[in-house]
Protein backbone atom coordinates (compact mmCIF):
# COMPACT_ATOMS: atom_id res chain seq x y z
CA UNK A 1 0.00 0.00 0.00
CA UNK A 2 1.00 3.32 -0.82
CA UNK A 3 1.08 5.82 2.01
CA UNK A 4 -0.49 9.32 1.54
CA UNK A 5 1.84 11.25 3.62
CA UNK A 6 -0.77 14.48 3.16
CA UNK A 7 -3.47 12.26 5.24
CA UNK A 8 -0.61 10.65 7.76
CA UNK A 9 0.40 14.61 7.99
CA UNK A 10 -2.98 15.45 8.68
CA UNK A 11 -3.87 12.97 11.41
CA UNK A 12 -1.12 13.54 13.22
CA UNK A 13 -1.58 17.29 13.25
CA UNK A 14 -5.11 17.77 13.92
CA UNK A 15 -5.79 14.84 16.93
CA UNK A 16 -6.11 17.38 19.31
CA UNK A 17 -7.03 17.49 22.88
CA UNK A 18 -10.74 17.07 22.33
CA UNK A 19 -13.33 18.00 25.44
CA UNK A 20 -15.69 19.84 24.47
CA UNK A 21 -16.57 17.83 21.50
CA UNK A 22 -16.88 14.57 22.88
CA UNK A 23 -20.55 13.02 21.89
CA UNK A 24 -21.44 11.68 24.97
CA UNK A 25 -24.79 10.51 23.49
CA UNK A 26 -23.14 8.39 21.07
CA UNK A 27 -22.22 4.59 21.96
CA UNK A 28 -18.98 3.40 21.00
CA UNK A 29 -18.52 -0.28 19.99
CA UNK A 30 -15.90 -2.52 22.10
CA UNK A 31 -14.34 -3.44 18.92
CA UNK A 32 -13.40 -0.07 17.44
CA UNK A 33 -11.64 0.48 21.05
CA UNK A 34 -9.47 -3.18 20.48
CA UNK A 35 -9.02 -2.51 17.20
CA UNK A 36 -7.15 0.88 18.03
CA UNK A 37 -5.51 -0.81 20.46
CA UNK A 38 -3.61 -3.29 17.98
CA UNK A 39 -2.92 -0.19 16.10
CA UNK A 40 -0.99 1.11 19.50
CA UNK A 41 0.63 -2.29 19.65
CA UNK A 42 2.25 -1.67 16.77
CA UNK A 43 4.53 1.20 18.80
CA UNK A 44 8.15 0.39 19.12
CA UNK A 45 9.09 -1.29 22.50
CA UNK A 46 12.15 -1.56 24.95
CA UNK A 47 13.56 -5.22 24.17
CA UNK A 48 10.59 -6.00 21.68
CA UNK A 49 8.77 -7.08 24.56
CA UNK A 50 5.09 -6.56 25.22
CA UNK A 51 4.13 -5.51 28.34
CA UNK A 52 1.76 -2.48 27.95
CA UNK A 53 -1.73 -3.73 29.11
CA UNK A 54 -4.50 -1.68 28.86
CA UNK A 55 -7.85 -1.19 30.76
CA UNK A 56 -11.26 -0.24 29.10
CA UNK A 57 -13.97 0.97 31.42
CA UNK A 58 -17.35 0.60 30.37
CA UNK A 59 -19.28 -0.30 33.50
CA UNK A 60 -21.62 2.60 34.40
CA UNK A 61 -20.49 2.51 38.42
CA UNK A 62 -17.20 1.99 37.38
CA UNK A 63 -17.24 5.18 35.66
CA UNK A 64 -19.06 7.41 38.24
CA UNK A 65 -16.33 6.02 40.62
CA UNK A 66 -13.75 7.46 38.15
CA UNK A 67 -15.78 10.70 37.37
CA UNK A 68 -15.65 10.92 41.42
CA UNK A 69 -11.86 10.18 41.95
CA UNK A 70 -11.29 12.50 38.70
CA UNK A 71 -13.01 15.32 40.64
CA UNK A 72 -10.69 14.83 43.81
CA UNK A 73 -7.69 14.47 42.42
CA UNK A 74 -8.06 17.95 40.68
CA UNK A 75 -11.11 18.05 38.49
CA UNK A 76 -12.78 20.15 41.09
CA UNK A 77 -10.31 22.77 41.27
CA UNK A 78 -10.25 23.05 37.26
CA UNK A 79 -13.44 23.91 37.64
CA UNK A 80 -12.98 26.72 40.28
CA UNK A 81 -10.20 27.80 38.14
CA UNK A 82 -11.82 28.21 35.05
CA UNK A 83 -15.18 29.83 36.53
CA UNK A 84 -12.70 32.43 37.93
CA UNK A 85 -10.82 32.81 34.30
CA UNK A 86 -14.01 32.65 31.93
CA UNK A 87 -14.37 36.00 30.24
CA UNK A 88 -10.76 37.41 30.90
CA UNK A 89 -7.73 37.05 28.76
CA UNK A 90 -6.00 34.79 30.46
CA UNK A 91 -3.97 32.44 28.27
CA UNK A 92 -5.57 29.12 29.72
CA UNK A 93 -8.65 30.37 29.70
CA UNK A 94 -10.27 28.58 26.80
CA UNK A 95 -8.45 25.64 27.41
CA UNK A 96 -9.78 25.28 30.89
CA UNK A 97 -13.38 26.30 29.80
CA UNK A 98 -12.90 22.48 27.66
CA UNK A 99 -10.89 20.94 30.98
CA UNK A 100 -13.77 21.96 33.26
CA UNK A 101 -16.27 20.46 30.80
CA UNK A 102 -14.21 17.08 30.52
CA UNK A 103 -14.13 17.14 34.50
CA UNK A 104 -17.86 17.68 35.09
CA UNK A 105 -18.77 15.21 32.70
CA UNK A 106 -16.29 11.99 32.96
CA UNK A 107 -18.83 9.60 33.96
CA UNK A 108 -21.56 9.97 30.75
CA UNK A 109 -18.24 9.12 28.68
CA UNK A 110 -19.06 5.97 26.53
CA UNK A 111 -15.44 4.45 27.28
CA UNK A 112 -12.40 5.59 29.43
CA UNK A 113 -8.82 4.13 28.67
CA UNK A 114 -5.71 3.42 31.55
CA UNK A 115 -2.74 2.67 29.35
CA UNK A 116 -0.41 0.72 31.86
CA UNK A 117 3.04 -0.90 31.82
CA UNK A 118 4.14 -4.07 34.01
CA UNK A 119 7.07 -2.57 36.07
CA UNK A 120 7.97 0.49 38.35
CA UNK A 121 10.11 3.19 37.00
CA UNK A 122 13.47 2.80 38.68
CA UNK A 123 13.76 6.81 39.21
CA UNK A 124 17.37 6.65 37.73
CA UNK A 125 16.22 9.14 35.92
CA UNK A 126 17.27 7.57 32.47
CA UNK A 127 14.40 6.45 30.27
CA UNK A 128 13.14 3.30 30.40
CA UNK A 129 9.86 2.46 31.87
CA UNK A 130 7.39 5.18 30.44
CA UNK A 131 9.45 5.66 26.62
CA UNK A 132 7.54 1.72 25.90
CA UNK A 133 4.42 3.06 26.45
CA UNK A 134 3.99 6.84 25.52
CA UNK A 135 4.36 6.51 22.05
CA UNK A 136 1.91 3.58 22.17
CA UNK A 137 -0.50 6.02 23.75
CA UNK A 138 -0.45 8.24 20.90
CA UNK A 139 -0.81 6.22 18.53
CA UNK A 140 -4.41 4.87 19.80
CA UNK A 141 -5.31 8.68 20.27
CA UNK A 142 -4.17 9.27 16.44
CA UNK A 143 -6.22 5.67 15.53
CA UNK A 144 -9.21 6.94 17.32
CA UNK A 145 -8.73 10.06 15.33
CA UNK A 146 -8.68 8.40 12.17
CA UNK A 147 -12.21 6.62 13.10
CA UNK A 148 -13.80 9.90 14.02
CA UNK A 149 -13.26 9.54 17.71
CA UNK A 150 -11.25 11.86 19.76
CA UNK A 151 -9.65 11.67 23.46
CA UNK A 152 -7.61 13.63 25.38
CA UNK A 153 -3.94 12.96 27.28
CA UNK A 154 -4.98 13.36 30.80
CA UNK A 155 -2.78 12.76 34.48
CA UNK A 156 -4.91 15.09 36.39
CA UNK A 157 -6.15 11.78 38.08
CA UNK A 158 -2.82 10.35 39.04
CA UNK A 159 -2.55 11.57 42.58
CA UNK A 160 -5.66 9.30 42.99
CA UNK A 161 -4.19 6.61 41.24
CA UNK A 162 -3.93 3.93 44.40
CA UNK A 163 -7.51 4.47 45.02
CA UNK A 164 -7.97 3.91 41.21
CA UNK A 165 -5.83 0.72 41.57
CA UNK A 166 -7.87 -0.59 44.02
CA UNK A 167 -10.95 0.26 42.21
CA UNK A 168 -9.50 -1.70 39.11
CA UNK A 169 -7.66 -4.18 40.91
CA UNK A 170 -4.59 -3.03 39.01
CA UNK A 171 -1.33 -5.01 40.62
CA UNK A 172 1.34 -2.81 42.55
CA UNK A 173 3.96 -3.62 40.07
CA UNK A 174 1.41 -2.14 36.90
CA UNK A 175 2.16 1.41 36.38
CA UNK A 176 -0.45 3.45 35.24
CA UNK A 177 -0.06 6.26 32.49
CA UNK A 178 -2.71 8.03 31.79
CA UNK A 179 -6.52 8.22 31.98
CA UNK A 180 -8.07 8.57 28.00
CA UNK A 181 -11.85 9.62 27.50
CA UNK A 182 -12.86 7.86 24.41
CA UNK A 183 -15.91 9.03 22.22
CA UNK A 184 -17.40 9.98 18.95
CA UNK A 185 -15.91 13.63 18.09
CA UNK A 186 -18.92 16.01 17.12
CA UNK A 187 -17.78 17.10 13.84
CA UNK A 188 -14.38 15.71 12.16
CA UNK A 189 -12.74 19.08 11.25
CA UNK A 190 -9.98 20.11 13.79
CA UNK A 191 -7.01 22.39 12.98
CA UNK A 192 -3.50 22.56 13.85
CA UNK A 193 -2.70 24.01 16.85
CA UNK A 194 0.05 26.96 17.02
CA UNK A 195 3.46 25.49 18.06
CA UNK A 196 7.33 26.61 17.67
CA UNK A 197 8.56 26.16 14.34
CA UNK A 198 10.79 23.31 13.76
CA UNK A 199 13.71 26.05 13.26
CA UNK A 200 13.07 27.74 16.35
CA UNK A 201 13.62 24.70 18.44
CA UNK A 202 15.86 22.22 15.96
CA UNK A 203 19.25 22.55 17.10
CA UNK A 204 22.28 21.36 15.11
CA UNK A 205 25.29 19.45 16.16
CA UNK A 206 25.45 21.51 19.35
CA UNK A 207 22.52 22.93 21.62
CA UNK A 208 21.13 26.00 21.14
CA UNK A 209 22.79 26.03 17.73
CA UNK A 210 19.94 26.88 14.75
CA UNK A 211 20.26 27.37 11.17
CA UNK A 212 17.57 29.83 9.55
CA UNK A 213 18.16 28.43 6.14
CA UNK A 214 19.89 25.23 5.70
CA UNK A 215 21.68 25.32 2.31
CA UNK A 216 24.70 23.73 2.68
CA UNK A 217 27.22 21.24 4.57
CA UNK A 218 29.19 21.43 5.54
CA UNK A 219 27.78 24.70 7.19
CA UNK A 220 28.27 28.36 6.02
CA UNK A 221 26.89 31.47 6.57
CA UNK A 222 24.42 31.02 3.99
CA UNK A 223 23.23 28.78 6.00
CA UNK A 224 21.54 31.67 8.61
CA UNK A 225 23.71 30.44 11.42
CA UNK A 226 22.45 31.29 14.78
CA UNK A 227 22.21 30.79 18.89
CA UNK A 228 19.35 30.56 20.59
CA UNK A 229 19.90 30.59 24.66
CA UNK A 230 16.67 30.72 27.10
CA UNK A 231 16.21 30.62 31.08
CA UNK A 232 12.90 30.71 32.91
CA UNK A 233 12.22 33.34 35.13
CA UNK A 234 9.98 34.28 38.15
CA UNK A 235 8.94 37.68 36.62
CA UNK A 236 5.93 38.68 34.79
CA UNK A 237 6.72 39.29 31.34
CA UNK A 238 5.83 43.27 31.70
CA UNK A 239 9.25 42.97 34.26
CA UNK A 240 11.14 41.05 31.71
CA UNK A 241 9.81 43.18 29.19
CA UNK A 242 11.38 46.58 31.26
CA UNK A 243 14.41 45.13 30.95
CA UNK A 244 15.28 43.52 27.96
CA UNK A 245 14.41 46.65 25.92
CA UNK A 246 16.83 48.58 28.48
CA UNK A 247 19.39 48.99 26.32
CA UNK A 248 21.99 49.14 29.44
CA UNK A 249 21.51 45.69 30.11
CA UNK A 250 22.74 44.43 26.37
CA UNK A 251 26.02 45.37 27.57
CA UNK A 252 26.18 45.02 31.18
CA UNK A 253 27.08 40.87 31.83
CA UNK A 254 28.33 40.52 27.29
CA UNK A 255 32.31 40.52 27.05
CA UNK A 256 31.99 41.84 23.80
CA UNK A 257 29.30 44.62 23.47
CA UNK A 258 30.22 47.38 25.51
CA UNK A 259 27.20 50.40 25.06
CA UNK A 260 24.29 50.62 22.98
CA UNK A 261 22.45 53.47 23.18
CA UNK A 262 18.93 54.92 21.48
CA UNK A 263 20.20 57.05 18.17
CA UNK A 264 19.38 60.94 18.61
CA UNK A 265 15.79 61.71 18.05
CA UNK A 266 14.63 58.22 19.43
CA UNK A 267 12.26 59.31 22.35
CA UNK A 268 9.59 56.34 22.11
CA UNK A 269 10.75 52.91 20.12
CA UNK A 270 8.55 51.26 17.84
CA UNK A 271 9.74 49.21 14.79
CA UNK A 272 12.80 51.27 12.75
CA UNK A 273 13.75 52.94 15.39
CA UNK A 274 17.25 53.13 15.46
CA UNK A 275 19.89 52.83 18.15
CA UNK A 276 23.87 52.53 18.18
CA UNK A 277 26.20 49.41 19.48
CA UNK A 278 29.67 49.77 19.98
CA UNK A 279 31.81 46.17 20.49
CA UNK A 280 35.21 45.36 21.73
CA UNK A 281 36.95 42.08 20.74
CA UNK A 282 40.77 41.48 21.91
CA UNK A 283 41.29 40.13 18.33
CA UNK A 284 39.79 42.80 16.56
CA UNK A 285 39.67 45.96 18.59
CA UNK A 286 36.77 47.95 18.57
CA UNK A 287 33.69 48.65 16.23
CA UNK A 288 30.66 50.33 15.65
CA UNK A 289 27.05 49.21 14.06
CA UNK A 290 23.79 51.02 13.60
CA UNK A 291 20.79 48.35 14.52
CA UNK A 292 16.96 48.80 13.44
CA UNK A 293 14.35 47.51 15.47
CA UNK A 294 11.85 44.80 13.72
CA UNK A 295 9.79 43.63 16.04
CA UNK A 296 8.27 45.53 18.55
CA UNK A 297 5.50 43.42 20.73
CA UNK A 298 5.33 45.00 24.14
CA UNK A 299 5.95 42.03 26.33
CA UNK A 300 6.39 39.46 23.93
CA UNK A 301 9.29 40.32 21.72
CA UNK A 302 11.87 42.48 20.91
CA UNK A 303 13.99 42.39 18.09
CA UNK A 304 16.43 44.15 15.49
CA UNK A 305 18.60 44.03 12.62
CA UNK A 306 22.79 45.34 12.38
CA UNK A 307 23.29 47.23 9.24
CA UNK A 308 21.51 47.99 6.59
CA UNK A 309 18.12 46.24 6.83
CA UNK A 310 17.63 44.97 3.54
CA UNK A 311 20.93 42.80 3.47
CA UNK A 312 21.53 42.56 7.44
CA UNK A 313 24.89 41.53 8.94
CA UNK A 314 22.80 39.86 12.01
CA UNK A 315 19.47 39.45 13.46
CA UNK A 316 18.90 39.39 16.76
CA UNK A 317 15.51 38.69 19.07
CA UNK A 318 14.42 38.55 22.79
CA UNK A 319 10.99 36.44 22.69
CA UNK A 320 9.22 36.33 26.54
CA UNK A 321 6.94 33.63 27.25
CA UNK A 322 4.69 33.50 30.32
CA UNK A 323 5.01 29.76 31.53
CA UNK A 324 3.75 28.86 34.88
CA UNK A 325 5.35 30.04 37.72
CA UNK A 326 6.93 33.01 35.64
CA UNK A 327 8.10 34.01 32.11
CA UNK A 328 10.76 31.84 29.68
CA UNK A 329 12.86 34.15 28.26
CA UNK A 330 14.82 33.76 24.70
CA UNK A 331 17.66 35.05 23.06
CA UNK A 332 18.23 34.61 19.84
CA UNK A 333 20.76 35.41 17.08
CA UNK A 334 21.24 35.02 13.58
CA UNK A 335 24.10 35.77 11.53
CA UNK A 336 24.28 36.90 7.98
CA UNK A 337 23.50 36.82 5.31
CA UNK A 338 24.98 40.86 4.65
CA UNK A 339 28.62 40.64 4.73
CA UNK A 340 30.18 41.78 8.12
CA UNK A 341 33.62 40.89 10.08
CA UNK A 342 32.80 37.71 10.08
CA UNK A 343 32.70 37.17 6.42
CA UNK A 344 36.49 38.53 6.28
CA UNK A 345 37.78 36.41 8.47
CA UNK A 346 36.48 33.91 6.54
CA UNK A 347 37.69 35.24 3.05
CA UNK A 348 41.28 35.60 4.64
CA UNK A 349 41.54 32.34 6.25
CA UNK A 350 39.96 30.18 3.64
CA UNK A 351 36.68 28.97 2.68
CA UNK A 352 37.70 26.04 3.74
CA UNK A 353 37.33 26.89 7.41
CA UNK A 354 33.97 28.61 7.11
CA UNK A 355 32.68 25.96 9.45
CA UNK A 356 35.05 26.51 12.21
CA UNK A 357 35.04 29.96 12.14
CA UNK A 358 31.04 29.76 12.51
CA UNK A 359 31.08 27.43 15.22
CA UNK A 360 33.55 28.93 16.59
CA UNK A 361 31.44 32.27 16.74
CA UNK A 362 28.42 30.68 17.72
CA UNK A 363 30.29 29.28 20.86
CA UNK A 364 31.54 32.84 21.54
CA UNK A 365 27.86 34.33 21.33
CA UNK A 366 26.19 31.59 23.39
CA UNK A 367 28.57 32.94 26.19
CA UNK A 368 28.16 36.20 25.73
CA UNK A 369 24.65 36.00 24.96
CA UNK A 370 23.40 33.32 28.24
CA UNK A 371 25.66 35.81 30.42
CA UNK A 372 23.06 38.53 29.55
CA UNK A 373 19.97 36.32 30.11
CA UNK A 374 20.94 35.07 33.69
CA UNK A 375 21.87 38.54 34.67
CA UNK A 376 18.47 39.95 33.49
CA UNK A 377 17.24 36.86 35.32
CA UNK A 378 19.00 37.64 38.30
CA UNK A 379 18.02 41.32 37.82
CA UNK A 380 13.89 40.41 37.27
CA UNK A 381 13.82 37.96 40.38
CA UNK A 382 15.42 40.76 42.53
CA UNK A 383 12.23 42.92 42.32
C1 LIG B 1 1.23 14.74 30.03
C2 LIG B 1 -0.09 15.42 29.75
C3 LIG B 1 -1.04 15.51 30.76
C4 LIG B 1 -2.28 16.11 30.53
N1 LIG B 1 -3.22 16.12 31.52
C5 LIG B 1 -4.45 16.64 31.28
C6 LIG B 1 -5.47 16.54 32.27
O1 LIG B 1 -5.27 15.97 33.34
N2 LIG B 1 -6.69 17.06 31.99
C7 LIG B 1 -6.96 17.67 30.80
O2 LIG B 1 -8.10 18.13 30.59
N3 LIG B 1 -6.01 17.77 29.81
C8 LIG B 1 -4.77 17.26 30.04
N4 LIG B 1 -3.79 17.30 29.03
C9 LIG B 1 -4.11 17.87 27.73
C10 LIG B 1 -3.39 19.19 27.45
O3 LIG B 1 -4.00 20.22 28.20
C11 LIG B 1 -3.45 19.50 25.93
O4 LIG B 1 -2.70 18.53 25.27
C12 LIG B 1 -2.90 20.87 25.64
O5 LIG B 1 -3.79 21.83 26.11
C13 LIG B 1 -2.66 21.11 24.15
O6 LIG B 1 -3.81 20.88 23.41
P1 LIG B 1 -3.69 20.02 22.07
O7 LIG B 1 -3.27 18.63 22.51
O8 LIG B 1 -5.05 20.03 21.43
O9 LIG B 1 -2.67 20.68 21.23
C14 LIG B 1 -2.57 16.67 29.26
C15 LIG B 1 -1.62 16.56 28.23
C16 LIG B 1 -0.40 15.92 28.46
C17 LIG B 1 0.58 15.77 27.33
Amino acid sequence: MELNSEMVDHALSTTRAVRKRLDFDRDVDDQVILDCIDIAEQAPTGGNQGSRRWIIIRDQATKDAMAELYLKAGGSWVIETAERLEGTDHQSATMMQGAKHLAENISRLPALVIPTIIGRHDNSGRPGLFDSVIQAGWSFQVALRARGLGSVWTTMYMSEAPAVAELLHIPDDVTQIALFPVAYTIGTDFKKARRYPAREISYFDRFGRTLAETRSEPRAVADGPGVMVEVDVKAKPEVLWGLVTDLENHARWSGELQSANWSDGVVESSVGSTFKVNNRRDDMGEWSVTCTVMDWDPNQRFGWCVENPDNHVARWTFTIEAVPGGSRLRYHSRLGPGPSGLTMAIESMGAELEPVIIAGRQDDLRDNMFATITGIKSLAEQD
